[in-house]
């Protein structure tokens, strides 16, 4: 084999590694399990947190990113197609595998804790060993 054509090849291996490599970067990112969003993440929308105002309260049909489905009279959860609904909604403000950069998790965190310096709602978390944000935190990973 000439030189130049060993060089070819040895450089088409090396651009087939960089494919696979970021092939399987990109499969690695987990998804978002709806499942797990009923049963861990959505509840705590509507639990009502020691002096502060729950998610729902100001976030129901909210103008920003944030807005949740309104619930039926009379009910104290939501329906799966409301569900489904806000579980679309909260997908758009987290990165799956990235909490640290995930918007619905940093923004109502403290700022102590690693959150943003302003939310309307107030400290929501106030660390990041508070159970539901890290009910959050492994809903957006993937654990
Ligand atoms: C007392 C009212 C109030 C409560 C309670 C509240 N929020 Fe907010 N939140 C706001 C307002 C007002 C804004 C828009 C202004 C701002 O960003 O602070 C906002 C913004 C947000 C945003 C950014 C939305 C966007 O457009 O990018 C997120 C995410 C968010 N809140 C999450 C939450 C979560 C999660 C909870 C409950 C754990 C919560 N908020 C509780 C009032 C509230």
């Amino acid at each position: 084999m000439s030189a130049r054509l060993a060089s070819f090849f040895s450089a088409a291996v090396v651009l087939g590694v960089v494919v696979i490599a970021g092939g399987v970067s990109l499969a690695a990112a987990p998804e978002l399990d709806y499942e797990v969003f009923k049963v861990h993440v959505e509840p705590v929308f509507l639990k009502k947190r020691e002096g502060i105002a729950r998610c729902y309260q100001c976030h129901v049909e909210a103008n920003n990113a944030f807005s949740l489905q309104r619930l039926d009279p009379g009910q104290t959860g939501w329906s799966d197609a409301q569900s489904r609904l806000n579980y679309e909604m909260s997908s758009r403000l987290v990165i799956p595998g990235d909490s640290a950069n995930s918007r619905m998790l940093i923004h109502p965190l403290a700022p102590e804790a690693g959150g943003d310096l302003f939310h309307s709602g107030g400290r929501q978390f106030k660390s990041q060993d508070d159970p539901d944000w890290l009910a959050w935190e492994d809903w957006v990973n993937g654990q």
